[in-house]
């Protein structure tokens, strides 16, 4: 059958033909050059003791799949272990692991919220965290980023109505690269009779203590509902913790769909991830080294008159505004050797274009001198109109 006969597929092709004429079509690429969009922080994923003791813990091994379901089959002490050590790492009671950050977020929210209860989100929260709520058929409040005077102002309101309420936030968020004042949220929470639910994904292995993440940092960690720490970033390897009480931890194993009815991850990815944190708790230096790097490149771009916003991460946006300069910059940049994309609206709010950096620890100091002289060019040949418009991205 014709494409033009069946409406499903005419509608698929269409939709594709609307994102590419809107410069909004997503393809799959390998990264070429310096890398500016690895959220491999501290260099974990190709770290040769990691690899070696993956390597070691697949040897050792009986298997490599897990063979089921963690209720059915699938659970083994490499899990039940990972879990106990990964919950004295974030602090709390007990933590339980899903094959993904998505999955973990999606689980937990469509597990906790129902319709009767109300979220607060901000609005700059990932896409996981809104699809927990959309699914958990919660009624949703959004918050303008970072607006705590509107949030209170919203808890307030709500103050008489008898459902949970919770508030639900990144704590270093993934496009601005700032951070969400977790202390401050628990007050208000605990003072508005909310419930605090974190999503550690950026922080975790970068701070905090040893890498413990800003809920740990600001001792709020066992007064959250939950602190969601992944494993695919700065700790190198996959899935995450929903870290909490034992009570959470039961009624997740029993209620999280995307806990239950999925296969549980092999059990040699238990063994990285113990060794990824072991390994992350004493990257001190590598801390130190990213926070600089981030200080040189933030500091070095503004200085040039840039705009990189209020945050003070490993997370650097340079705002461009539109999205024909947002796109000029990239591919300026892409020219002298830099994996850089333009993030453009509707991934970012409408008239914020911009170039995301996220730095490494593996990256240099000459990199970042010459990445904030390549920004200066890229600026001066989109002014002069020099540089097309067709590197995309976002
Ligand atoms: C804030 C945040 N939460 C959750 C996730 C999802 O984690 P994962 O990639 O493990 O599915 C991401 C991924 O980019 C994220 O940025």
């Amino acid at each position: 059958m014709a494409n033009s006969e069946n409406p499903l597929r005419e509608r698929i092709a269409r939709e594709l033909r609307e994102r590419r004429e809107n410069g909004l079509f997503r393809t799959l690429e390998q990264p070429r050059g310096i890398s500016l969009f690895s959220n491999d922080y501290l260099g974990l994923a190709s770290d040769p003791r990691l690899r070696e003791e993956t390597i070691r813990a697949i040897r050792e091994s009986g298997r490599v799949g897990s063979g089921g379901s963690r209720l059915l089959g699938g659970n083994s002490e490499d899990w039940e272990r990972a879990e106990a050590e990964f919950a004295a790492f974030a602090g709390t009671e007990a933590a339980i692991y899903f094959s993904s950050g998505y999955a973990a977020n999606l689980g937990l929210l469509a597990a906790v919220a129902r319709p009767g209860d109300v979220v607060f989100s901000d609005s700059l929260n990932h896409a996981s965290l809104i699809d927990g709520i959309r699914l958990s058929g919660v009624r949703k409040i959004i918050y303008p980023h970072g607006d705590f005077v509107r949030l209170e102002a919203e808890l307030e309101r709500h103050g008489d109505e008898r459902g949970a309420k919770f508030i639900v936030t990144e704590t270093l968020f993934s496009m601005e690269g700032d951070f969400a004042p977790v202390g401050d949220l628990a007050s208000l929470a605990r003072r508005y009779g909310a419930e605090l639910i974190v999503d550690e994904a950026h922080a975790v292995g970068v701070f905090g203590p040893e890498g413990r993440g800003l809920a740990a940092a600001a001792a709020v960690e066992n007064e959250a509902l939950a602190v969601v720490h992944t494993c695919g970033k700065a700790l190198g390897s996959a899935g995450a913790f929903v870290c909490s009480n034992r009570v959470l931890k039961e009624y997740l194993v029993n209620r999280a769909r995307t806990f239950v009815f999925s296969t549980a991850a092999p059990p040699y990815l238990a063994h990285q991830i113990r060794a990824a944190v072991r390994l992350a708790r004493g990257m001190d230096a590598e801390r130190a080294r990213l926070a600089e790097l981030a200080r040189v490149l933030r500091e070095g771009l503004r200085g040039e008159g840039f705009d990189v916003g209020a945050g003070a991460s490993q997370i650097v946006p340079l705002f461009a505004g539109t999205n024909e300069r947002a796109l000029s910059w990239a591919e300026s940049l892409q020219e002298e050797g830099f994996a850089v994309r333009a993030i453009r609206p509707p991934t970012v709010p409408e008239g914020t274009a911009r170039l995301r950096f996220s730095l490494t620890a593996a990256l240099t100091r000459d990199q970042i001198e010459h990445l904030i002289a390549a920004c200066v060019n890229a600026r001066r040949r989109a002014s002069t109109g020099s540089a097309c418009s067709a590197a995309s991205g976002g």
